[in-house]
């Protein structure tokens, strides 16, 4: 197998190399957040936007940010390095508060960043072409911490299986009060009387693929609303999509068992999307 080769803040070296103390708050806490992002031929998507929201979630767990990282460089290298300048790359950012003691959200740190390349697969034309079954995860989860891509994704790992293990391909997630809030790792969208829609809901993740699809849905002159939503309504919707930065969007073909029609306008939506990148 060919090297693997990562970034360790300013290092790039091969995987085996690449070490992080045990007591890093990423490890011990979940202390850090992450960006998923792909590229294709080296190209990566929606680099701004991935930045923009680490940024934000930085200030708002009192993580100082990285300045001065030349992202596109790194990324370049990184790519490179990896044999993926040509091909799908799945691209994570991970940035940690490092070492640091005390409870609370201690300033004083040495942030950790890693980010690492791998080939990526996107499904295949008959998978979206079919559709993913779903399944609601019954756990409510309504935390602040659902609307940062924390380290914290236990929670969505245990749903990602309970869905797995109904024959699902994801999880959908609820709010405390049963509202519809996201997939496991994945926004929704649906349609409803021709408007598009995303469930409105208070802790979940701002996604950087439904915002830039909401804004080539604007040029178009047309809008994405943000909008209450039960399971009863999203199984009565004209479609539903799952969408993230990796896969895109992927049609929903039933809802716990219950089939749902797998929209014609999928292949709108994908091609605003990629419009857009
Ligand atoms: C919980 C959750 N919601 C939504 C998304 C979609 O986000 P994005 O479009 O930024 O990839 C993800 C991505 O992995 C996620 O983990």
């Amino acid at each position: 197998m060919e090297k693997q080769f990562v970034w360790l803040n300013n290092d790039l070296i091969p995987v085996s190399q690449a070490r992080v103390p045990v007591n890093d708050r990423g490890f011990l806490y979940g202390d850090g957040l992450f960006e998923t992002l792909r590229a294709d031929d080296a190209r990566v998507h929606f680099l701004s936007e991935h930045l923009e929201r680490l940024a934000a979630s930085a200030r708002a767990f009192r993580l100082p940010f990285p300045e001065n990282i030349p992202w596109q460089e790194r990324l370049a290298q990184l790519l490179a390095a990896n044999g993926l300048s040509r091909g799908s790359a799945r691209v994570k950012i991970l940035l940690t508060r490092g070492v640091a003691p005390g409870l609370g959200l201690p300033k004083e740190c040495r942030p950790t960043l890693v980010i690492y390349a791998q080939p990526y697969t996107p499904p295949s034309p008959e998978e979206y072409a079919a559709g993913w079954p779903v399944a609601v995860f019954p756990e409510g989860r309504s935390t602040f911490v659902g609307c940062h891509k924390s380290l914290n994704y236990l929670f969505y790992l245990a749903a990602r299986q309970f869905a797995l293990d109904q024959g699902a391909k994801e999880a959908l997630i609820l709010e405390a009060d049963g509202l519809v809030s996201e997939g496991a790792a994945t926004s929704l969208i649906y349609l409803h009387q021709g408007r598009y829609y995303l469930p409105a809901s208070a802790s979940a993740l701002s996604g950087v693929t439904v915002t830039v699809l909401g804004r080539g849905l604007a040029a178009r002159g047309l809008t994405l609303e943000t909008r209450r939503t039960t399971v009863a309504q999203l199984k009565a919707s004209g479609g539903l999509w799952l969408a993230n930065s990796l896969m895109g969007l992927m049609p929903v073909a039933a809802v716990n068992g219950a089939p749902l029609p797998v929209s014609a306008a999928t292949a709108f939506l994908q091609e605003v999307l990629a419009d857009m990148s």
